[in-house]
């Protein structure tokens, strides 16, 4: 049974279609990932499935539900979170703080009862600070717990976003770019976390230009061009595929890592 689907989906800005009449359906504790060339649509299509931007047409089913006109909070607790291709961390936090901010969503209480500090309220506290340690160790971050966000490299705070990006519990992962910027041997790692990602039972949503990373993880590729669906299948598939080949593909890819 399908995760999520997604049916005849588009959004334009202005003159310029981004996302042209896409389906596609992702299966349940898989790696999909979606690829093609700057200014595909990719970005465009996971600000939709995160409820940032709205679809002009087209519908949106998560878990058999329609999440498609809901914000960005709602689709949040429906439990699809992700990360940014752009990283989003509060730099003036540290590496704990960071991952709290995203735990917040999974407590029942608001902000009122939280100023009361009720016990409810402190009891959810600790569970919160447990998830957040939880998924810092999980990503490899506990020796980074109490350091500024601002004062690490560039390769932690990429799971950093990662940590917190799990420690929601989200069905569905989705990761814009995890491996830009990387360098080899962080590139490797990445794709150690992605598959123990899937490995724990959350599904992933992909994007990435890192082909060798790409084909490494991945158990399905949907290939956009102009915001239309170009391929979809298995990584052989693609890398067979001659309307592939010929409009994106063509270099050697490493696999085996
Ligand atoms: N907020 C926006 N306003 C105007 N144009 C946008 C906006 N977001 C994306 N686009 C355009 O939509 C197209 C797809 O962009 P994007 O989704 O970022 O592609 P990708 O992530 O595949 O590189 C591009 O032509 C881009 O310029
Ligand atoms: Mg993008």
């Amino acid at each position: 049974m399908a995760l999520l689907e997604v049916r005849g989906l588009s959004k334009a800005f202005g003159g310029v279609t981004a996302i042209s009449n896409l389906s596609f359906r992702v299966d349940s504790g898989v790696v999909y990932a979606v690829i093609g060339p700057n200014g595909a649509g990719k970005t465009t299509l996971f600000n939709m499935l995160s409820g940032i931007y709205q679809a002009d047409s087209g519908e949106i089913h998560f878990k058999q539900q329609r999440i498609t006109a809901l914000a960005p909070y709602q689709i949040a607790k429906a439990g699809i979170s992700r990360t940014f291709q752009n990283l989003q961390i509060f730099f003036n936090m540290s590496v704990h703080e960071n991952v709290l901010v995203g735990c917040h969503l999974r407590t029942a209480s608001g902000v009122v009862e939280a100023m009361l500090r009720l016990s409810r309220v402190r009891k959810e506290e600790r569970q919160v600070h447990y998830w957040a340690d939880e998924s810092l160790e999980f990503c490899g971050l506990s020796a980074y717990r109490n350091e500024a966000a601002d004062a690490l490299p560039y390769g932690v705070l990429k799971r950093l976003e990662i940590a917190r990006a799990l420690a929601v519990e989200p069905q569905l992962l989705m990761m814009d770019e995890p491996a830009a910027g990387l360098n080899d041997t962080e590139s490797v790692e990445m794709i150690h976390l992605i598959r123990r990602i899937r490995d724990r039972g959350t599904t992933v949503l992909l994007v990435e230009h890192n082909m060798d990373l790409i084909m490494n993880v991945s158990d399905r590729l949907l290939v956009l061009d102009y915001g239309s669906r170009l391929a979809e299948g298995s990584c052989e598939e693609i890398q067979q595929n001659p309307k592939v080949i010929a409009a994106y593909l063509g270099g050697e890819v490493r696999t085996g890592v």
